[in-house]
């Protein structure tokens, strides 16, 4: 029925009078760009061409939006954590923080060749820090392609950690490969979109590089129990609540099998998904 078809193609991703997309990027409800469209404050995306390609880019916090998934993750482009060193004298130096990250889909990676990385985070409020390192003095030392430790290397992300900080330092200040490497780097990144090479020795902080990652997001730091007894519950009409305390810290709606949408009203909801 070539009906449905365009009622499926026009399926509500976002309230109804909501902008559903931001240049390239779908924004599905219960993110949102203008007020009255997010479900609350933490779900606003901006929605700005203030940048220097004046193309519209999805900006949630301070960070630029890839894309969003309604299965509760969000991809964005992140920003290494450095430390530079202009010259001998001149260090630059920068760390980055994140609350939650996807533990399956993203790697850790550190590059540099004076170089030691660190991921720290919490758990039931005690602290951990894992990470890696690499030393190497010879760019020609480097295999591009391979992030195992000669220029570049890189470790799993234990799950269940929260409250992430990345640093990365280095052990004698890039004296000896300053040359071809003044900084070290690290940062988390989807898994699979890294491809290392040597030019990211000596260009990826200068070039102002960012990589993917995929961000944890949900609809409510509680679990469905709790949520359920609230009149503003999320969850209604064909859709479930769900509990996820391992990659995020509290629960999501998801639609029942075989259908798509506004998850709040059951008539939006009962939209059939098309395979
Ligand atoms: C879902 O759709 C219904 C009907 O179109 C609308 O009244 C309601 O405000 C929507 N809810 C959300 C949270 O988008
Ligand atoms: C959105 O971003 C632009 C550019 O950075 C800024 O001027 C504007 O104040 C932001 N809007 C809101 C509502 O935060
Ligand atoms: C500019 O646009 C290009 C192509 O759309 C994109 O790859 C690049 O990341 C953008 N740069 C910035 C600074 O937004
Ligand atoms: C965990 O680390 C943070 C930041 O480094 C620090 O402020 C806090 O005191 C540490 N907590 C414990 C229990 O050591
Ligand atoms: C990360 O953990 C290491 C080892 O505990 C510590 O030396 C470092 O200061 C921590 N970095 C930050 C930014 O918290
Ligand atoms: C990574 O780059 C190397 C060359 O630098 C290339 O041979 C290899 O195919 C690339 N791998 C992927 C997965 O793109
Ligand atoms: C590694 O890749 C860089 C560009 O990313 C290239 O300049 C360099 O020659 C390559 N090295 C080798 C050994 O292929
Ligand atoms: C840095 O930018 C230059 C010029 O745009 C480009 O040739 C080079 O490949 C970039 N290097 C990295 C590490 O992104
Ligand atoms: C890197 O790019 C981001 C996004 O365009 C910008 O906010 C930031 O100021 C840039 N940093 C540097 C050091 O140029």
């Amino acid at each position: 029925m070539a009906a449905s078809v365009v009622v499926l193609a026009a399926a509500p991703i976002a309230k109804p009078n909501c902008p559903d997309r931001c240049g390239d990027v779908k924004i599905p409800y219960p993110f949102g760009t203008r007020k009255g469209c997010y479900l609350d404050p933490f779900y606003f995306i901006n929605c700005t061409d203030d940048n220097s390609n004046k193309t519209l880019q999805p900006i949630h916090g301070n960070v630029v939006v890839r894309s969003i998934s309604l299965d509760g993750h969000f991809e964005f482009s992140g920003y290494p954590a450095s430390e530079c060193y202009k010259n001998v004298n001149s260090i630059f130096y920068r760390i980055t923080t994140f609350d939650s990250i996807s533990y399956t889909q993203n790697v850790f990676v550190a590059v540099g060749c004076d170089t030691i990385a660190y991921l720290n985070g919490t758990k039931n409020g005690r602290n951990f820090s894992m990470g890696c390192m690499s030393v190497c003095q010879d760019s020609n030392d480097v295999v591009n392609g391979s992030c195992l430790g000669i220029g570049c290397c890189q470790v799993e992300i234990p799950r269940g950690l929260w409250d992430f900080t990345i640093e990365a330092r280095s052990f004698s200040g890039h004296k000896e490969v300053w040359k071809f490497n003044p900084c070290s780097n690290a940062f988390i990144v989807k898994k699979d979109a890294f491809n290392f090479s040597t030019k990211y020795l000596h260009a990826l902080y200068t070039n102002n590089s960012s990589f993917p990652m995929v961000v944890n997001w949900g609809i409510g730091i509680e679990t469905c129990k709790i949520a359920r007894s609230k009149s503003d519950f999320p969850c209604r009409g064909n859709s479930k609540c769900y509990d996820d305390f391992v990659d995020y810290n509290g629960y999501r709606c998801r639609c029942n099998p075989g259908y798509v949408g506004n998850q709040t009203s059951p008539m939006v909801a009962k939209i059939p998904r098309r395979e």
